[in-house]
């Protein structure tokens, strides 16, 4: 792997693609419906998957076994099958279909991270005690019964929408640009964002690091270099961080919502929503049950092997022009993190929607 600037890092874990940045572009400009093997060298194992869920795919090993890729592969030489633990790891991928196939139903219940949680070693014995306390609380606490029936799913949104500042306050506000910084690994840079209802979004970090989605596809750039299409993963992904008025198109990005299990972040009760629609891999959104608002959001990049989470968190809200809206939020990923802190905002700023536009030539 080639050694990351900060910023190259920063924007690069905006879409957890960190490590793909060294592959040749031929492997990142293939569309997501060409199969592994016809972009990559040497596929035998996952034959079939689209291209551009391979990245994801080693994330997930990688960070199930708390390796770096080098542990399986000789650095610039990804196709050479030199080390045993890639061997291995083709075994193990069969290993891991053939107890999915014939015990699970085919659901991809069991994967790399059930068994080696971390480590290249699994471990096969239960640990013996540390301490004296006792090993299990005599009993788990029941959930106190509230008496008041379960909020529903449309509940929750509502006061979500009500808690941001009403639909009507939401919709006056069709543009955002904000500046801030970007923080990563104790370091921080600049960050520029412009945002456009109904999905339109450019992140610069450092003046000169691009991240943008354009309502349709997204792309991916540094000033004097020719841009990079998305993937569908990645452009997916970005779309999602692209809508403006998120709580009002939620309905209609997800034909499902359901209500999901409370859940405690930070000494913080909330509500949660599963989000699906179809053919995609589900969202889980955290509310404050205190003020509505949205605190978390988790999303998956499905591979073959397993799903790969990303999540953001989202605070400091703050309200402007009668609407609140987060002036932080930290994405974290199985192999890095980072935090944006927005210093400054405004809305209803006029943008052009070239801005937001894939460059023909070299990013500017
Ligand atoms: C646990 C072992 C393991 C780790 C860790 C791992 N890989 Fe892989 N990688 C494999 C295996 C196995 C294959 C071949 C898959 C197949 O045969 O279908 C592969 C294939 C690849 C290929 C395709 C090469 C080609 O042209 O055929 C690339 C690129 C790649 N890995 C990149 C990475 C990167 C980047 C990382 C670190 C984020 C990584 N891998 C981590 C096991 C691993
Ligand atoms: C059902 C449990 C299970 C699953 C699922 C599983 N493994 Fe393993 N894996 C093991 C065990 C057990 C060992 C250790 C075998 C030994 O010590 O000989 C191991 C060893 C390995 C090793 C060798 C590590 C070393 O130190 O040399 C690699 C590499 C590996 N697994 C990769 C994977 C990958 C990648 C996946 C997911 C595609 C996976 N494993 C899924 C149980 C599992």
């Amino acid at each position: 792997m080639q050694k990351q600037t900060g910023t190259g890092l920063a924007v690069a874990l905006i879409l957890g693609s960190a490590a793909f940045t060294a592959t040749p572009l031929r492997a990142q400009t293939a569309g997501a419906s060409k199969p592994a093997e016809e972009v990559y060298k040497n596929i035998v194992q996952l034959k079939g998957m689209p291209a551009d869920q391979l990245g994801p795919a080693m994330t997930f090993m990688s960070s199930s076994l708390g390796v770096e890729c080098t542990f399986c592969h000789v650095a610039g030489k990804m196709e050479a099958d030199d080390k045993g633990a890639k061997k291995t790891a083709r075994e193990m991928i069969a290993m891991q279909a053939a107890i999915n196939k014939d015990s699970f139903r085919g659901q991809l219940q069991v994967t790399c991270f059930s068994c080696h949680r971390g480590s290249q070693r699994p471990v096969n014995t239960p640990p013996v005690l540390d301490s004296d306390a006792p090993a299990h609380s005599a009993m788990p606490a029941m959930p106190a019964a509230s008496g008041a029936p379960a909020v529903t799913a449309d509940q929750i949104l509502e006061k979500y929408v009500a808690a941001l500042g009403g639909a009507d306050a939401i919709k006056k506000v069709t543009s955002r640009v904000m500046k801030g910084a970007i923080q990563t690994g104790g370091s921080e840079s600049p960050i520029e964002l412009f945002t456009k209802a109904p999905n339109k979004r450019v992140s610069i970090s450092n003046g000169q690091s691009y991240t943008a989605f354009d309502g349709t596809a997204g792309w991916m750039g540094n000033t004097g270099r020719p841009a990079r299409e998305m993937s569908a993963t990645e452009a997916d992904a970005a779309g999602l961080d692209a809508e403006f008025s998120l709580a009002l198109r939620l309905k209609e990005i997800f034909p499902q919502l359901r209500r999901g299990r409370p859940e405690t972040i930070a000494g913080a009760e909330c509500e949660t929503l599963n989000a699906s629609r179809p053919g995609r891999p589900p969202v889980r959104l955290y509310f404050d049950k205190n003020s509505g608002l949205l605190v978390r959001m988790v999303r998956y990049a499905d591979t073959p092997v397993g799903r790969v989470p990303t999540q953001i968190d989202y605070a400091d809200y703050r309200e402007m022009d009668g609407v609140k809206s987060p002036f932080r939020w930290t994405l974290s990923r199985t192999n890095g993190r980072f935090t944006i802190q927005v210093k400054e905002a405004k809305n209803n700023v006029a943008i052009e929607d070239a801005k937001f536009a894939k460059p023909d030539g070299d990013v500017k």
